[in-house]
């Protein structure tokens, strides 16, 4: 899968966002990504902690759409170890997180913490590489800790590891997520220089910003996070589709309400199911006004909720 000749889409790993809620709304809502990856697996010498969220990507995933288990660690040992383990799952791969910009994670040489350890980075790729069979092992980076002149050292660690696939998410761990930090040219160059398929990432957010990325910097594919919240209809068309009306919107907004209730269960009460959709919200409102939006924010019952967001 990850080494399909094909322009590849794959919705980006966001904890508790791109779960498994939102995983069945893109089923549901008929526009789905080639692949989809876990938030990370924390992988530590002592524990690797088997976050129910991201198991349940794996083990509830009856979309048809593979996914790969993403593990965020900074020694060899507890992620060949912790990726062993994910691998007895039904999973398509393991994908070696190397952009987390958490301070908590990368104070532990994890995440992009690995970026400025190259020895490190070396010994995770190359661990990891030797354990996970071939077309299955992938890394998610950032293109530097401080700055992407970083990135030649760093391509030549990953590249040296052979991965099947890298995905490359264009700011430095500095930048962290400010707006216009995405650098064009470094995910050119990590395009130019791995010899796998590179999916390009960062603030892909339109039709058109997909096509100019998939024909102008990482033809292999791309990876959409935060836009695919706003407008699920992205990957549907990405693959030809028409672009949402105005009703689909709403009938997403009803599908994830439903899929969120259908994941809290037995946890479910109002505020927590409100909640919940808050952190979907996030990334959607500026489709509304000042007033809804402010309405959304201070919602704790799921009927008022809907009657804003559906009208
Ligand atoms: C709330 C949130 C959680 C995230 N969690 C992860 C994660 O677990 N693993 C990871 O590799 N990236 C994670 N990311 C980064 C995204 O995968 C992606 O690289 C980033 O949001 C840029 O892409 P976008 O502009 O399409 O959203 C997260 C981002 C956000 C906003």
């Amino acid at each position: 899968m990850l080494t399909q000749t094909d322009k590849l889409t794959a919705l980006a790993p966001m904890q508790d966002v791109t779960d498994l809620a939102f995983m069945r709304v893109l089923a549901r809502i008929g526009s789905l990504p080639d692949v989809f990856v876990t938030a990370y697996f924390r992988s530590t010498p002592t524990t690797c902690a088997m976050a129910e969220n991201n198991l349940r990507c794996i083990e509830e995933n009856e979309t048809g759409v593979p996914v790969l288990a993403q593990l965020a660690g900074a020694e060899a040992a507890p992620l060949v170890r912790d990726a062993e383990q994910l691998l007895q799952l039904p999973v398509a791969g393991i994908n070696l997180n190397a952009g987390c910009p958490a301070p908590l994670v990368n104070r532990h040489g994890a995440g992009a913490g690995l970026l400025r350890d190259l020895p490190a980075l070396q010994s995770a790729v190359q661990g990891l590489r030797a354990v996970v069979p071939a077309g299955q092992f992938s890394v998610k980076f950032r293109t530097g800790w401080e700055s992407e002149e970083e990135l030649p050292a760093i391509l030549d660690t990953i590249g040296a590891a052979a991965p099947d696939a890298a995905m490359i998410h264009g700011r430095t761990r500095k930048a962290l997520y400010k707006p216009d930090t995405v650098s064009v040219e470094a995910v050119r160059l990590a395009v130019q220089t791995l010899a796998c398929p590179v999916m390009g990432n960062g603030d892909i957010a339109t039709l058109e910003q997909a096509r100019y990325w998939l024909n102008h910097i990482s033809p292999a594919g791309v990876m959409i996070g935060r836009g695919a919240v706003r407008n699920p209809y992205i990957f549907r068309q990405i693959k030809g589709g028409a672009a949402p009306t105005a009703d689909e919107m709403k009938h997403y907004y009803r599908v994830l309400v439903e899929e969120t209730d259908r994941i809290l269960h037995t946890k479910r009460t109002p505020a927590g199911h409100c909640n919940r959709m808050k952190k979907y919200l996030a990334y959607c409102y500026a489709d509304f006004t000042p007033e809804q939006e402010y309405a959304l924010r201070r919602c704790t019952d799921i009927d008022s909720m809907l009657r804003i967001l559906c009208g």
